[in-house]
């Protein structure tokens, strides 16, 4: 990485790379890119040898993918990365020395004291210190935070328990194929073993996102917290999350408890949400009104909602929140990070 960098990108427009391209979140950007009318010069989409050759569609082009080399980066202001861990691991770097800025979406840097880790309505500021790599959060982090941030500045969070409800397309297009495929295959008598998850995901839920640690939490679980510590800026924030995968294609949801320093009233919880930028409260019980993935799907802002206080804690809110996390919680964010630079 190069410490010599320009922080803040100053020019009309821009060179971009994005590798990844042909994934679930990789199409995303192209799509956020372009209905952002982000300022882009050139456009390198890049991906596997397998996609080398395809074309991907950016306003009215058609561009080439081509396969991801060491030297893919040469005159590049900005690369987004989508490829996971191994590639951003690898990659990264180069693009970094080459002179880009890299917004990484994968969990390789999020721990980083070299990388801030950003989500523009809440740290923007952070990403002035980058180093050539700013970090993307966790989906499920994303989406948690554009609520319980807002609570926490008007009532200071101690800690939260929650469940996640996560949908196949944050695993990838591979499972959302799968998920396709099982819903197709309901009635057959052989259907076909899964490949992408340990078990059926359609007509199933899987307390089971991400690898297990030693201390029987999964490494998805402890992201909420370790994330949010560096995003909220708040060291001691402690979170206890159970994560599921379920049959949705699209959009996380998910069920807080969050425990206040302060006292907290509805009216000025209701107050805060409403006035939370990227967020939408979406919250009216006699008529059925609450958000949901279904909701959330393609939109830009989260949605919060079920407002209550919590009956097991003192100075507690519950509440649920949805959000597309190929939007809020990984292309949209990125391109978010772009624009603040
Ligand atoms: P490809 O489509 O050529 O396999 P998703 O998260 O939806 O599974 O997408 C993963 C993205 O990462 C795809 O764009 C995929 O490209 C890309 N990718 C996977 N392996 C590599 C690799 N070895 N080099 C470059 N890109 C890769």
């Amino acid at each position: 990485m190069r410490s010599d960098r320009l922080h803040l990108l100053v020019k009309k427009s821009y060179n971009i790379a994005v590798v990844g391209a042909t994934g679930a979140v990789g199409a995303e950007l192209l799509d956020v890119l372009e209905r952002r009318a982000f300022p882009v010069e050139r456009l390198r989409v890049l991906a596997s040898a397998r996609s080398a050759g395809k074309t991907m569609r950016f306003h009215d082009e058609e561009i080439e993918v081509q396969e991801l080399r060491e030297d893919s980066f040469a005159g590049a202001d900005l690369a987004f990365f989508s490829a996971g861990g191994d590639i951003s691991r690898k990659f990264a770097p180069i693009a970094a020395g080459a002179g880009a800025v890299v917004i990484d979406n994968s969990s390789t840097f999020r721990m980083n004291p070299d990388v801030p880790l950003v989500i523009p309505e809440i740290n923007g500021a952070d990403a002035r210190e980058h180093r050539g790599i700013i970090a993307n959060p966790n989906c499920t982090t994303a989406v948690s935070l554009m609520a319980l941030f807002p609570l926490h500045v008007a009532f200071g969070v101690r800690r939260i328990f929650a469940s996640s409800y996560q949908a196949v397309s944050g695993t990838g297009s591979r499972a959302i194929a799968e998920l396709k495929q099982q819903v197709a295959q309901a009635e057959s008598n052989s259907p076909a073993a899964p490949e992408v998850y340990p078990h059926p995901i359609a007509f199933n839920v899987l307390p089971h996102v991400d690898g297990f640690l030693d201390t029987g939490y999964t490494k998805e679980e402890m992201k909420i917290e370790n994330e949010g510590r560096r995003i909220m800026h708040l060291p001691d924030f402690r979170a206890s999350v159970t994560c599921v995968r379920v049959p949705v294609y699209r959009a996380h949801s998910v069920a807080i408890s969050a425990e206040f320093d302060r006292p907290v009233s509805l009216e000025e919880a209701y107050e805060v949400l409403r006035n939370a930028p990227g967020l939408d409260t979406v919250d009216d019980p006699a008529a059925n009104r609450y958000p949901m993935p279904i909701a959330a799907a393609g939109r830009d802002n989260c949605q919060v909602g079920r407002l209550r206080r919590d009956c097991a804690f003192d100075n507690g809110l519950a509440f649920w929140v949805s959000g597309d996390q190929l939007l809020k919680g990984a292309a949209l964010n990125a391109v978010q990070i772009a624009e603040l630079l």
